[in-house]
This record gives structure tokens, C-alpha cells and sequence, in this order.
């Protein structure tokens, strides 16, 4: 009998959380991490980080590193930087304002240029359309066909306020992970 296979498995992951300033990627780690929610904003400088760690299964415990990227950065060259051995990204917009989900593209753009994963692949990525408690001006097809065009495995209706979507669109992209792994 192989004993390696009984043994416990610990992995430990990094994800990205980018988009553009507002769009609530702090709110959306910090209702993962702690189940808290603000109504305050406080703008994200440079970038936070935050851990979770999942029992995943009787297996297998994985410590998730939450990388909270400030939306200004993206007119730094620091993203390199902070993008360096993520294995795994979601990108959040704010379906209250347009221009967030037009910025989407970029953010998308922006971390393929600068990160591929040793198997020459982009990292997977998961579209998070937040703030889904309030009325959405961008069309659901719009998400969709922007989902695609990109390459994003797919999209999630979330919301830190109401919590909504968050732990779904989180272990959907575990799954990913675990699979490219
Ligand atoms: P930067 O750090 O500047 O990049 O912003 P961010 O993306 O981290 O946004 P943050 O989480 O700070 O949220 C911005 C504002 O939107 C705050 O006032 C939050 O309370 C609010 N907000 C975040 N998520 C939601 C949501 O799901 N629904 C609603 N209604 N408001 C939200
Ligand atoms: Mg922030």
C-alpha cells in the first residue's frame, strides 16, 4: 500500500484580486475572511493581504493568500510585482458604474502580459460582477460576451454587502487551481 497517498496535503495559493478603484475587492476578502461588511470607504493603498485557511477536504488544507491590489495601481509598475507566483485571479467590477467593467480588459490584459504559469497558460481567472444588491447598468450579456472574449472561466453576480456569490465564485476558482495544478 502507498502511504503517500493517506498522508495530509497542505497547499498554499496565491490569488489576485484586481479591478478598478471602488469596485469592492477589499469588501469582498474582507467578507470572505472575516464576514464583515463596511459602508465606509477607505481606499486601498499599494497593496493588502489577507490569509484563509480551508479545510478543503479530509486530505487536503489549503492556505489561501488573498492579494488586495488598490484599483490606482494599475498606473503603477508595480503589478509585476505583486502578480509574481499568483496562481489564480478574480477581477471585480462595480455593475453600478461603466466604466469599471470597461477597465476589465485592461486589468485582464495587464496580468497575462506579466504573468504565465510554467505550463506557458494564463492563470485562471474569474469576472466578479459586485455590488449585484444594487441595479446593474451593464447587461448580462455584455458580462458574458466580455467573459469570453477574455478568457475568464467564467462569471460571478456577487456582493460583499449581502454577501452573495462570495464563497461560490472562491471555491469555483480553488477547483480551477487544483485542477491546473
Ligand atoms: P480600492 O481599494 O480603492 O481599489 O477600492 P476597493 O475595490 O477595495 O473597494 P472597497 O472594497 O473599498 O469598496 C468601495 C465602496 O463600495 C465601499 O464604500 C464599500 O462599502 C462599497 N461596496 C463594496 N462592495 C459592495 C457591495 O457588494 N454592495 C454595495 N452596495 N456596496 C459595496
Ligand atoms: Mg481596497
Amino acid at each position: 500500500m502507498n502511504t503517500a497517498n493517506y498522508k495530509n496535503k497542505e497547499k498554499t495559493f496565491k490569488v489576485l484580486v484586481l479591478g478598478d478603484v471602488g469596485t469592492g475587492k477589499t469588501s469582498f476578502i474582507r467578507r470572505y475572511v472575516s464576514q464583515k461588511f463596511f459602508i465606509n470607504y477607505k481606499a486601498t493603498i499599494g497593496s493588502d493581504f489577507a490569509l484563509k485557511v480551508i479545510d478543503w477536504d479530509e486530505n487536503c488544507q489549503i492556505k489561501l493568500q488573498l492579494w488586495d491590489i488598490a484599483g490606482q495601481e494599475r498606473f503603477s509598475s508595480m503589478t509585476r510585482v505583486y502578480y509574481r507566483d499568483a496562481v489564480g485571479a478574480f477581477v471585480a467590477f462595480d455593475v453600478t458604474r461603466a466604466a469599471t467593467f470597461d477597465a476589465v480588459a485592461k486589468w485582464k490584459q495587464d496580468v497575462d502580459t506579466k504573468l504565465i504559469l510554467p505550463t506557458g497558460l494564463p492563470i485562471p481567472a474569474v469576472l466578479l460582477a459586485n455590488k449585484c444588491d444594487q441595479e446593474s447598468i451593464v447587461r448580462k450579456d455584455k458580462v458574458n460576451k466580455l467573459c469570453e472574449d477574455l478568457g475568464f472561466l467564467c462569471s460571478f453576480e456577487t456582493s460583499a454587502k449581502e454577501n452573495i456569490g462570495i464563497d461560490e465564485s472562491i471555491k469555483f476558482l480553488l477547483t480551477k487551481i487544483l485542477e491546473t495544478e
